[in-house]
């Protein structure tokens, strides 16, 4: 088991990596669970794994909530639910939750805890390969409005993550694939050695190769947790995090959260990042061809689907949250390991960009 830590003060936390640690959840997780804890999951992972961690958590008296599947359901209406259960149960600001899920259910479930009389405790428990590497670390939680993706939320820190490698198992190769993006993300903004060893690890990754998995979850909580102990709150090196997400989010939102996942939005997006930096930032074309032969190695969407348009995907780009005073802000390469926030762009050169991307 790997144990890294988010060096936030008094609300530090560790994060656990390893196999079979749902089993071992209360030994792991200790004083951070309250005689008040409501597992939140949905109907796919539950059946799967609330057994196991039902027994992990042994004597904890622990309820459960399930909700439905899907990005559809990251709305204002399931954390309505979850504070109503709470509410029924007479849970008191003690209490903790925990999120047994992917992505979705760690940003509601942490969005209704950063609610529930003012702020209570969460445990992420997360169970897909982005959630392990991304959603579950560094306390951002939100749920989507029908006008832009995770535009209600907050920064609400868990209490500890615990990311058991075994629950990886039953995770659709697809989903994996999506996760692989948000590990390439680091490599690109932070990490070139981790760049390197990705480009020669890839099929180990995608076979789940416990040992590639574990060392590529490790060093992008490592990665994510330094960035996030030094900008909580996106004040300026976390919006790096973003690299692909401005693209990725428009693309998204223009197919409806439908037919492409959140991660192959992100790969797609940091083909176009690469694109874009090659004109504006002078990084090389050779380095943003590195880029695209290793988002298809990791089978990655670089090219979009049909039917998108260039002054779709812009329109849709300007209700970014990096966006200031009217100007959008995008995250570009200047070399493989790093990235910069820039404002400094020629408009005809990101519509040249899209119009490449949307022939
Ligand atoms: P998801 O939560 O929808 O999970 C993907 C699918 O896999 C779902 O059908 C889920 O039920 C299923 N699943 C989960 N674990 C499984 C398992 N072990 N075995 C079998 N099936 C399993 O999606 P995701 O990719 O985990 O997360 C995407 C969400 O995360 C988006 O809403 C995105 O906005 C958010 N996100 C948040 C942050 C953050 O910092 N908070 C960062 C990145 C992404
Ligand atoms: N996933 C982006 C962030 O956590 O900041």
């Amino acid at each position: 088991m790997e144990r890294l830590d988010v060096a936030l003060g008094d609300r530090a936390y560790p994060i656990y990596i390893g196999a079979g640690l749902l089993q071992r959840a209360r030994d792991l997780l200790g004083a951070r669970l309250s005689e008040q804890t409501l597992i939140v999951s949905n109907t796919v992972v539950a059946p799967w794994y609330r057994e196991q961690l039902l027994e992990g958590l042994s004597d904890i008296p622990v309820r459960t909530l399930i909700i439905e599947d899907g990005e559809q359901h990251k709305t204002l209406e399931t954390l309505n639910s979850i504070i109503t259960r709470l509410l029924e149960q007479r849970f008191n600001r003690t209490c903790t939750l925990v999120a047994l899920g992917g992505g979705v259910i760690g940003d509601v479930t942490g969005f209704a805890a950063a609610c529930y009389q003012r702020g209570v405790n969460y445990v992420q428990v997360p169970t897909t390969l982005l959630a392990q590497v991304d959603s579950a670390v560094g306390g951002k939680t939100a749920v989507n409005h029908r006008l832009g993706k995770n535009m209600i939320g907050a920064f609400h820190q868990p209490v500890a993550v615990l990311s058991d490698t075994d629950t990886l198992a039953t995770l659709p190769a697809r989903e994996l694939r999506a996760g692989v993006a948000e590990i390439i993300k680091y490599g690109l903004i932070n990490d070139a050695e981790f760049f390197g060893w990705l480009e020669h690890n890839m099929d180990g990754l995608l076979r789940r190769d416990p040992a590639c998995l574990t060392h590529a979850i490790a060093v992008s909580c490592r990665n994510k947790a330094s960035i996030v102990a030094r900008d909580e709150r996106e004040d300026g090196v976390r919006a790096l995090l973003n690299l692909g997400h401005t693209f990725g989010h428009a693309i998204e939102t223009a197919l409806n959260y439908q037919i492409w996942l959140h991660g192959e939005a992100v790969a797609a997006g940091m083909a176009m990042a690469a694109h874009l930096s090659v004109q504006t930032t002078g990084f090389p074309a050779a380095e943003a061809r590195r880029v695209n032969a290793l988002l298809q190695q990791a089978e990655l969407p670089t090219t979009l689907p049909d039917g998108l348009s260039c002054a779709q995907l812009r329109e849709l780009m300007s209700v970014d949250k990096k966006a200031r005073h009217g100007q959008l802000r995008l995250v570009l390469l200047e070399e493989i390991g790093k990235a910069v926030v820039t404002a400094d762009f020629e408009e005809a050169d990101l519509e040249a960009t899209l119009r490449v991307f949307t022939g």
